[in-house]
C-alpha cells in the first residue's frame, strides 16, 4: 500500500523549493490527481512566474482540493509550500473533510537543488532558490503542523519501485 495515498483522499504536501524534484516526482502519480499554482498561473496569464496570479491560483486550487477531498480522492499539492502559513491552509482543508494530511519532504542539498534547478524548463532566480531551500521546515515541525506522517523524498526516490 502507498503511504502517501492511503487511506483513500490522503492530501499530500510537496515541500521543496524551485529545482528540489517535485513535478517530476508528481508525474509518477495520474495527472488529475495534482494541483500546482504554476500551472494556474500559467493557465491565468500565460506564465507560471506571474506572482500577480497567485490570489487566483490559490482559489482555483482550493476548489479542487475541496472538490477532490469530498469525494475522497488522493489530491497532491505540486507547490513549493515552504511558508508555514501557506502548509495551515493546506491542513485546514484535510481538515475541513476529516482527510488526512501527508508530506513529502525534499531534503536535497542545495547544490543539487542549484544545479537541478539550472536544468528546469523554467530556471528560478538563484536568490529565490535558496530563500527557499532556508526555508525548508524540519520533520518535527511538519508533524507539530498536523501532517500525519512525513516522508524524505531521499529515501522515497531510492525505494521509487515501490510507490506504484
Ligand atoms: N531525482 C532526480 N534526479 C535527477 N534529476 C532530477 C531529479 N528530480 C528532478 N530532476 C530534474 O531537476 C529539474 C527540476 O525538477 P522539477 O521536478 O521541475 O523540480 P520542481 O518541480 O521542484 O521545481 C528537472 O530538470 C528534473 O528533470
Ligand atoms: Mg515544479
Amino acid at each position: 500500500m502507498n503511504p502517501l495515498i492511503s487511506p483513500a483522499g490522503t492530501l499530500c504536501a510537496l515541500v521543496g523549493p524551485p529545482g528540489s524534484g517535485k513535478s517530476t516526482f508528481a508525474a509518477r502519480y495520474p495527472n488529475s490527481w495534482r494541483v500546482s499554482l504554476d500551472t494556474y498561473r500559467c493557465l491565468a496569464t500565460d506564465s507560471e512566474a506571474d506572482q500577480s496570479a497567485t490570489p487566483v491560483a490559490v482559489q482555483i486550487q482550493t476548489l479542487l482540493l475541496d472538490a477532490r477531498l469530498s469525494r475522497s480522492l488522493p489530491v497532491l499539492v505540486d507547490s513549493t509550500n515552504v511558508y508555514p502559513n501557506v502548509r495551515a491552509g493546506l491542513i485546514a482543508r484535510a481538515r475541513y473533510w476529516q482527510r488526512p494530511a501527508v508530506a513529502v519532504l525534499f531534503d536535497i542539498p542545495l547544490a543539487m537543488v542549484e544545479a537541478q534547478n539550472a536544468c528546469r524548463d523554467r530556471v528560478v532566480p538563484s536568490h529565490i532558490v535558496r530563500e527557499h531551500h532556508q526555508l525548508l521546515p524540519t520533520t518535527d515541525q511538519l508533524h507539530a503542523e498536523g501532517f500525519v506522517s512525513v516522508h524524505l523524498a531521499s529515501e522515497l526516490t531510492a525505494t521509487a519501485g515501490a510507490l506504484r
